[in-house]
């Protein structure tokens, strides 16, 4: 791809830079070459597990994890860091129509999040996928994108640093190495960001489920304990260390079991680091983070508090042993012994309250102790997440995006009741997909009486119900009632429990029972579940005595921790670990269904946790379990988009007139009318009973496309009127300002008194060539095309452009070689830093010569037929930026000291001026000598105001500057004066290139003046750096805008509608050239041929503010035919007169012919307010004289005695 001439690809992703120079992304780097693989795999030939997984694999190989099925995200885990999620991704996602770009999670969550704003809905992500297939991190992806795209004030980064930062510190209290993920998640989460209607996060909530919490005493080999434990054994400081007795993790039972302590790639110590910074995010004092470590390490050194049995009852094997945790509870180390050895049982099971003093045997002691450090664990756990949640709770009832990060599913040797709860959740989420993607999708096809051919697939619903109906009991309720008729001790609840089950659920095909305990069928596949435990776990009570010695403890915080409420003989069951975790998938499930959701598969691609390594039959068996298959095919047959009747025509009723603001007829009738004005394909879209179905994609983005436009044009129009006001005063201050520059010191041309200053008279944005040659942070203050002396005095076209800290001055090469052969190219042919303009000299004549002087550097000498406003341009940013003014020197003859080229070249070139006959200079090169002869201008003490009548149109000065702009670096010089003036109306292909077709206005709004311009003049003045949209311009020869019809979709291809340089809109926050303007000045009326697979549009956006919003001027009176000209004979000004005005001779300027009796008339057809001195006011039925008509779109004419230009489509002839 470097060195190609164009960038666009399939994806029409990068900047569009016409230039050799240019950047691919690594994904672009096969352009043109074969694809092997597709990104979205509804495009597959065959669909069959094996065709799927062999893409996956293809894409994987090729470092490109993420791969579409229609609006799904399927993410293999690359297992190493990939390139493709910098800043660069975070800008090129936003905005971006999912298939304008390659797949990515940023194009989902940029989705999602637009979607949330357009809709105002509620969005959610339900991320799947089996242990260590990537959710956590995909979770995070998508957290930093949102957090990154929306925007806010300080109070809202607050909100977005603890969402961020609720990662780190959530992750080391509930994150672990497992065997199969390094980091893997042992809570789920739910983590909804609350926003704005403007899109800004104001809050969040987090939701977590089900702690793993046994990991606190046993570990399965290879595994870890949860991190904070390695952590603080790790980082903590001496002081911290003799504080709480924190020596290596080898010291400490709990850890020392699995004898694991490292997890590869990271660093305890530097992440306890972390976790302590988290914590201060979210608000944590330093005094509760020290208590929270408390009892961190007090579990740990509860873990080496032994036993031994005497007499079937258990003791302290030694007491010392209780001294540190005791220390640390803030409890009596005696009152700890004792209660690790015997219990006070309050029971409340089956409506029973017993009360039992028992002591225990070494077994139940160590139960006992487990239950109590990990009761105290989950209690820590609940309270860091409940204060994460204080962190940013808003009360504000906002929408919200949801992100939904669980467990995977997950298979171990040895799979208990933590296992059973998790696959349980997974099952359920499982199930939303299923719900959402295959059944009720086909159901409403059914029910909508859209044709449809039923797909089937299997439906996890049946094992859902085994887990956890009531009638007939499922496995959780007959677990609940074993747990209700229990004793105090639960001896034998277990094998009970396996009875029951074989009773109720025996003969489900999806159970199965084995000696120590039962198999499901899962839909990830069979699990095994030895059922020791399964009653305790589920029970998960923390003994009524344990309790009450902590709400003694003399530590606050601890004690805050324990705020139960201890009542002998309450009734009714206590809530069980099975019941909690039902209740919260069902809520779950309840208030994802209540928004918009959207789906991430991620894949495990091998268990080895290596990049490139590709298992295929595991990848298969995801593959199968996950559906993708049927979700392809129902995808490929079925309609991306349905709404109901209503709805539609809501969203879409600006699209025509008739149903704006709202349609009060037949519901389908409107939405056809909808559709044929924006010439639907029929085949896009079907009527269902109450809803309409569109089929693919990219129609949607085609209506939303037109939708935006209409929108756009509005917002312009209104800003436009805001501009026109505003910069009216500022004109004038500017016109001041430069007028002090020359006041007394230079003759003033009586076109540049009074004209105003628009800044950018190239029309910089819509030259990528020149674009990609300044960086993007330099704001374009000044730009026109002027003409640059060598040291010959020939002249050469330069485009001058003036930023915050650069002058450059900008040639056209040509290419020599390679496949641009040939062809033009900007390049920078000199760029100056403006510290380094150290002065300019003029002379005192009307002329346009400017010298610069740069510091130890040769001098450039231009011809800058604006030359106030640019003289007032540098010293303005020299003012801002350096400090100091443009010394200017006022001299009628000076020495130019030019360039050293190769031997011969260098030295110092001199400039004489004279008062001579026309006030077009004449230039008279002799030897080294240039003298320059020009007649007397205004007086040099005319100051702007005095001529404001006369208000040359600058814009078509540069316009016509530009047309031959650059077209030979060598032109002659004419030695014996002025040459024949070649001026002619300008070549339209000189003009900016414009969108095909141009939106009409809105019906009931006059037409906008068309244009001959390349920027729009009046706000071009502060043009920034091109930032995504083009500004509107109106079509030149477009039909009034208005009054007639329906919005135009812009014409095939890859054209980009107004607002979107090639393919890529207006976005949010930064933006920046997307592409090549669209080519072709079109009108309004442009027929719509939309290729509907490949449509030109992209996913709806907001629009920023659309910059440069004022019609551009008209044109101003093409100079006469004789007019002369130097050089290169483009002369642009109208001839230039003496002081007085009335007396003004144009000397070549052909007798302006008074107006003959038979002069055409026209009907005026709207109403049209001047926007300039030289256009004329008229209002609708207004007869005007047409003197001129012209292909600029702006014809001359008469009215009450009164010459200017008129916009011609407000005009028709009569
Ligand atoms: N997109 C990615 N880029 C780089 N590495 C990744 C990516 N996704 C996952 N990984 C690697 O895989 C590991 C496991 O991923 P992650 O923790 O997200 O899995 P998970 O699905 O959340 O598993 P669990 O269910 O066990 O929590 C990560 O720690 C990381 O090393
Ligand atoms: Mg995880």
């Amino acid at each position: 791809m470097v060195g190609s001439k164009k960038v666009v690809n399939h994806n029409n992703n990068v900047p569009i830079i016409e230039d050799h120079k240019k950047q691919t992304y690594h994904w672009q780097s096969e352009a043109g070459a074969k694809k092997s693989s597709v990104d979205d795999m509804v495009l597959l030939t065959k669909i069959t597990e094996d065709a799927i997984t062999d893409n996956l694999k293809r894409r994987f190989l090729e470092d490109k994890i993420y791969t579409y099925i229609g609006p799904v995200l399927v993410a293999v885990n690359p297992f190493k860091q990939l390139p493709y999620f910098g800043e660069r991704e975070i800008e090129m996602y936003q905005g971006a129509a999912q298939y304008e770009v390659p797949p990515h999670i940023y194009s989902l969550a940029d989705n999602m999040y637009r979607n949330m704003l357009i809709d105002s809905d509620s969005q959610c992500v339900i991320i799947s996928g089996e242990s260590g297939a990537g959710k956590t991190v995909s979770a995070k992806f998508i957290m930093n994108y949102i957090t990154r795209v929306s925007g806010g004030g300080q109070k809202v980064q607050q909100v977005k640093e603890i969402i961020l930062e609720s990662n780190p510190l959530l992750e080391s209290f509930g994150n672990a190495k497992t065997t199969r993920n390094n980091n893997s998640s042992r809570f789920g989460k739910y983590v909804e960001i609350q926003f704005s209607r403007g899109g800004e996060p104001l809050g969040g909530k987090i939701s977590n489920f089900l702690l793993e919490k046994s990991r606190v005493h046993s570990l399965n080999e290879g595994e870890r304990s949860f991190h904070i434990f390695y952590q603080i054994c790790a980082g903590a400081t001496p002081e911290m260390k003799s504080d709480l007795g924190v020596v290596s993790p080898e010291y400490f039972k709990y850890l020392n079991q699995s004898g694991v302590y490292k997890v590869d790639g990271t660093n305890d110590a530097h992440e306890f680091q972390e976790t302590l910074r988290a914590m201060s995010v979210m608000g944590i004092t330093e005094g509760i983070q020290m208590d929270i470590l408390r009892i961190v390490a007090a579990i740990l050194h509860m873990s080496n508090v032994s036993f031994m049995e005497q007499n079937n009852a258990a003791f302290i094997t030694d007491p010392n042993f209780l001294e540190f945790p005791a220390y640390l509870l803030g409890i009596d180390s005696q009152v700890l012994g004792q209660k690790l050895v015997s219990r006070v049982f309050d029971s409340k099971w089956g409506g029973k309250s017993e009360r039992v003093d028992v002591t225990l045997n070494t077994e139940q002691a160590q139960f006992t102790r487990d239950a109590w450090t990990k009761g105290l664990y989950s209690r820590l756990f609940d309270y860091i997440v409940e204060t994460v949640n204080g962190a940013m709770v808003t009360d504000a009832n906002l929408m919200c995006m949801g992100i939904l990060d669980i467990y995977g599913f997950e298979i171990f040797a040895k799979n208990g009741f933590e296992q059973f709860c998790i696959n349980y959740v997974n099952e359920k989420l499982q199930q939303i997909f299923i719900e959402l993607t295959l059944k009720s999708e086909q159901e409403e096809y059914h029910s909508e009486g859209i044709q449809w051919s039923p797909i089937k697939f299997f439906d996890n619903k049946v094992v859902c119900d085994l887990i956890e109906t009531k009638r007939p009991p499922g496995i959780m309720c007959i677990l609940d009632d074993t747990c209700a008729t229990m004793s105090a001790k639960s001896e034998g609840a277990d094998e009970d429990f396996h009875r029951k089950m074989e009773s109720q659920v025996g003969t489900n095909p999806y159970y199965q029972k084995f000696n120590n305990g039962f198999t499901i069928k899962h839909y990830a596949g069979n699990v095994s579940y030895h059922i020791d435990n399964f009653c305790e776990k589920n029970r998960d009570v923390l003994f009524v005595d344990i309790i009450e010695v902590m709400q003694k403890s003399s530590n606050a915080f601890i004690r805050s921790l324990f705020p139960d409420v201890i009542q002998s003989g309450a009734k009714g069951r206590p809530t069980t670990a099975g019941t909690k975790i039902r209740t919260q998938a069902n809520e779950l499930v309840t208030t994802l269904m209540k928004c918009m959701p959207h789906y991430i598969r991620c894949i495990k691609p091998n268990e080895t946790k290596k990049p490139h390594d590709w298992d295929d039959q595991m990848v298969k068996h995801q593959v199968g379990y996950l559906g993708l298959k049927e979700n392809i095919r129902v995808k490929r047959a079925g309609f991306a988009y349905r709404r109901p009747y209503h709805k539609f025509l809501q969203r879409y009723a600006i699209l025509t007139r008739e149903t704006w603001p709202s349609w009060h007829g037949d519901l389908v009738q409107g939405i056809h009318h909808i559709m044929q004005s924006v010439n639907m394909d029929p085949s896009q879209y079907q009527i269902g009973r109450s809803k309409i179905f569109v089929k693919d994609p990219e129609s949607l983005y085609m209506l939303e496309e037109s939708r935006e436009r209409k929108y756009d044009h509005h917002a312009r129009i209104i800003q436009m009127a805001f501009k026109k006001f505003f910069s009216k005063q500022r004109y004038l201050k500017e016109r001041e300002e430069a007028s002090d520059l020359l006041v007394n010191r230079k003759e003033r041309c009586r076109y540049s008194l009074n004209r105003n200053f628009h800044g950018d008279y190239i029309g910089v944005e819509y030259k990528p060539g020149i674009c990609a040659l300044i960086p993007r942070r330099e704001k374009v203050e000044f730009a026109l095309t002027v003409d640059k002396f060598d040291r010959k005095f020939r002249k050469t076209k330069r485009d001058l452009i003036v930023t915050k800290s650069n002058l450059y001055l900008i040639g056209r090469v040509q290419v020599k070689k390679g496949p641009d052969k040939c062809k033009f190219i900007d390049v920078i042919k000199r760029k100056i830093e403006l510290e380094n303009i150290v002065q300019a000299t003029l002379s005192t004549y009307q002329d346009d010569l400017v010298l610069i002087h740069v510091r130890n550097d040769y001098e450039s000498l231009l011809e800058v037929k604006l030359k106030t406003e640019f003289l007032m341009v540098l010293n303005r940013k020299l003012k801002e930026r350096h400090n100091r003014e443009l010394p200017l020197n006022f001299i009628n003859s000076f020495d130019f000291r030019v360039r050293k080229t190769g031997w011969g070249g260098g030295g110092v070139r001199k400039v004489m001026f004279s008062a001579g006959p026309t006030e077009e200079p004449h230039f008279t090169v002799a030897g080294s000598t240039l003298t320059v002869r020009i007649a007397q201008g205004l007086p040099s003490s005319s100051r702007p105001g005095l001529h404001r009548d006369i208000t040359p149109d600058i814009r078509i000065l540069a316009n016509t500057m530009r047309a031959p702009a650059h077209n030979s670096s060598n032109r002659n010089f004419n030695k014996h004066g002025p040459t024949k003036p070649s001026y002619r109306p300008p070549d339209p292909a000189s003009l900016p290139p414009r969108p095909a077709n141009l939106p009409p206005s809105p019906a009931n709004l006059p037409p906008s003046p068309p244009s001959l311009d390349r920027h729009s003049p009046n706000s071009s003045k502060f043009i920034t750096r091109p930032s995504g949209p083009a500004p509107g311009i109106p079509g030149t020869r477009g039909p009034p805008i208005g009054g007639r019809g329906f919005p135009v979709i812009p014409g095939g291809g890859r054209g980009s509608p107004i607002g979107m340089g090639g393919g890529r809109g207006p976005r949010m926050g930064t933006g920046s050239i997307r592409g090549p303007r669209p080519v072709g000045r079109g009108g309004g009326r442009g027929p719509s041929n939309l290729p509907v697979n490949n449509p030109p549009f992209r996913l709806p956006v907001l629009s920023p503010p659309i910059p440069n919003m004022q019609p551009p001027p008209p044109p101003s009176d093409p100079p006469p035919a004789n007019q002369p000209t130097i050089g290169t004979g483009n002369k642009l000004y109208p001839s230039r007169g003496g002081a007085n005005l009335q007396q003004v001779s144009m000397p070549k300027k052909p007798p302006i012919e008074k107006p003959k009796p038979k002069i055409p008339q026209v009907r005026a057809l709207y109403n049209y307010d001047a926007s300039d001195t030289d256009e004329l006011t008229f209002v609708e039925g207004d007869i005007l004289q047409l003197v001129h008509e012209d292909a600029s779109g702006w014809s001359t004419c008469k009215l009450r005695g009164r010459e200017g230009f008129c916009p011609a489509n407000y005009l028709e002839k009569i």
